[in-house]
């Protein structure tokens, strides 16, 4: 079967942050080849469906997506499967949905125009990791809302026994110094105010400037600061082992640097913590958020859990409650143990029931859902700046964020990309309201 040249594509992105980047570069390839996006994947003549392998409903979640894109007379748009799950099952995946018409790696998108071509007759599939890096080949950014990802490292050395994420997306690589600072000028000349470093070990991030010097993520942070345009600096994730002290004092010493870091911990119990292959205790994890703290005492701290790792026993639970407390997370994300083919973890013996992990899961949300709520109400008094970012519910409100992450929720006439000063004066369990600080002076 031969089709025509689509001239519509939807990117759908799932997964994490690194994802999000992906597809909305993905995007500005597809427009720089002359295709348009268009809002609804059903009126599209390409579908990029850009997955995560994390855990194995999000991987399922694509054969299922898969199916909804068959249309009334029983054709489908084109169909790419990019992101984790291309690189993870590969030709496996047009065996099982025929539908699809291209495979390609995170590594490998940038070849994405060329697949399209190659897919009007046959079926075109890519999961190298090719050595040139995919960056070089990507159009400059263009269009870019108050707040933008751009991605410094990729890949993971650290091999967690749970997780997929190193044969997924590769060992671990920096992009260049100079590569990264192009980019974020990029990115504020198309109105970016504040910038997320990305990376699945963000602070692994290493190069040299262009002095030649040796520099950590820290050094790369301190040259955004001096960005004019640029308002605010932000980074995810982190490794607890990555977290070197240039970093720490960064926070204490870079204004535009936000005072809010995710750490995952994932475990509270050292026997977890040990096979789970973390190489970090609850002990250095605790130590080192005394010094974070030490340096930003504002912080707030967010991490990553998985409960039901096999063996966690009550007790190794009771303790990842414990750690939570004497943290003071002020948000988490949550997961349930799911075993991924390929990983050591998923042949271990003890695996946890799954009723005992949803019971386990529900007392770990409770728990990081009320610290969530005294963060939200320690801050109300606070005076700070919020950057909108987009319309609130009501007329007139609009919902930006405070340096700690927090929705603020504002009746103002101020802009879309605008920052302003506000008053916190109520809290929710997941947002804050403020009022504006040059009415409350007035
Ligand atoms: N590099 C990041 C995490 C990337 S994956 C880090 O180490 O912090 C995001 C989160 O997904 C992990 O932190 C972990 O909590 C969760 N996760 C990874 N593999 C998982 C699995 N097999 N089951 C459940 N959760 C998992
Ligand atoms: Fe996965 Fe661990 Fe690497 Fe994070 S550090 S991506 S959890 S292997
Ligand atoms: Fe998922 Fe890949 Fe990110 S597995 S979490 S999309 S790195």
């Amino acid at each position: 079967m031969t089709r025509s040249a689509p001239k519509t594509f939807k990117v759908k992105s799932f997964g994490c942050q690194m994802n999000v980047y992906d597809g909305a570069r993905m995007a500005e390839l597809l427009e720089a080849e002359g295709l348009s996006a268009v809002d609804q994947g059903e009126d599209a003549d390409l579908v990029v469906l850009n997955t995560c392998h994390i855990r194995e409903k999000a991987a399922e979640k694509v054969y299922s997506d898969i199916g909804r894109l068959k249309r009334e007379d029983g054709t489908s748009p084109m169909i790419a499967v990019a992101g984790c799950v291309a690189q993870a099952e590969g030709a496996e995946i047009p065996r099982r949905a025929p539908a699809v018409d291209i495979v390609v790696g995170p590594q490998a998108y940038h070849r994405l125009p060329e697949m399209v071509k190659a897919a009007q007759t046959g079926r075109a599939i890519d999961t190298d990791m090719p050595i040139a890096s995919k960056f070089d080949a990507l159009p400059k950014r263009r269009r870019q809302g108050p707040t933008a990802f751009l991605t410094v490292q990729e890949g993971c050395d650290k091999f967690c026994t749970y997780c997929v994420v190193p044969y997924t997306r590769g060992a671990e690589v920096s992009r260049p110094w100079a590569a990264v600072i192009d980019e974020a000028k990029a990115l504020v000349d198309a109105g970016a105010k504040e910038i997320t470093l990305l990376g699945q070990n963000v602070n692994a991030w290493e190069g040299e400037d262009e002095t030649g010097r040796r520099q950590g993520l820290d050094g790369l942070i301190r040259a955004l600061d001096r960005l004019p345009g640029l308002s605010r600096i932000r980074y995810t994730t982190s490794h607890p082992n990555d977290m070197k002290d240039g970093l720490i004092a960064a926070h204490g010493e870079v204004e535009k640097l936000m005072p809010f870091l995710h750490l995952p911990v994932q475990a509270g119990s050292d026997r977890i913590l040990k096979a789970m292959n973390r190489s970090h205790t609850v002990e250095s994890y605790l130590r080192l958020i005394e010094r974070v703290r030490a340096s930003r005492p504002d912080i707030a701290i967010s991490g990553d859990f998985i409960v039901g790792f096999p063996g966690e026993t009550d007790a190794d639970f009771e303790a990842t409650l414990d750690i939570v407390r004497a943290v003071g997370h002020a948000q988490a994300f949550t997961f349930k143990y799911s075993p991924r083919p390929g990983t050591p973890a998923a042949t271990m013996a003890d695996q946890v029931a799954e009723s005992l992990m949803d019971e386990r899961l529900q007392r770990l949300q409770a728990l990081i859902n009320e610290q969530q709520h005294d963060f939200n109400r320690a801050t109300i008094g606070r005076r700070t700046m919020v950057l909108i970012e987009r319309d609130g519910k009501k007329p007139g409100q609009r919902i930006g964020k405070s340096p700690w992450l927090q929705s603020v929720h504002v009746e103002t006439p101020a802009a879309i990309g605008e920052m302003i000063e506000v008053e916190i004066v109520s809290a929710g369990p997941n947002s804050v309201g403020g009022a504006l600080a040059e009415r409350r002076a007035a």
